[in-house]
């Protein structure tokens, strides 16, 4: 397992549309390990592949106190079950050290593949529901500062700048 580098706004791999996973194989498994172990190492709840620069339909979170339950979505697909709207605050590894309300679905219907990549499915609410739908919007290219303002989009991303620059840049550094 090795830990790879998180992708930051403005970096345009993030707009990427990520493909479907054809099989579920012991090098996609390998991907999904380093995601997890990067997660852990970033302090996140939740990452998508794309993230990490890699534009595969694939998800992994770990919502539990202990960070002891990673979980694998493979190809996943959502249904909301409710048009109700819950705000909750939101942050995201890509966009660090910013964190502003957005509102999504409070209850969906989740189908994947997991690790072994058999069939799933689940209903995910509260917490579950919006890490998984913040995670779905990565797969389609969408960061949750996309549904800020401009002002507060523009400002969000001079600030990762600052702040990746601050770190060593190590984005940039690497293209
Ligand atoms: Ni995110």
């Amino acid at each position: 397992m090795a830990i790879r580098e998180i992708l930051t706004v403005p970096d345009p791999r993030l707009k990427l549309v990520s493909k479907p996973v054809d099989t579920v194989d012991d090098d996609l498994r390998a991907l999904m390990d380093d995601m997890v172990e990067t997660m852990y190492a970033a302090d996140g709840i939740g990452l998508a592949a794309i993230q990490v620069g890699v534009d595969k339909r694939v998800i992994v979170m770990d919502l539990s106190d202990e960070r002891n339950d990673p979980r694998f979505y493979v190809n996943p697909v959502i249904t909301p079950l409710t048009e109700d709207l819950k705000p909750y605050q939101e942050g995201c590894l890509s966009v660090p050290d910013v964190f502003d309300s957005v509102e999504r679905p409070k209850k969906v219907k989740l189908e994947y593949l997991d690790y072994d990549g058999e069939k799933r499915e689940e209903i995910a609410e509260d917490l579950f529901a919006v890490c998984i739908q913040h995670e779905m919007d990565h797969l389609e290219g969408v960061v949750f500062i996309d549904y800020l303002s401009r002002l507060k989009r523009d400002r969000a991303v001079k600030k990762v700048q600052k702040l990746v620059k601050q770190r060593g840049a190590p984005t940039e550094a690497a293209e």
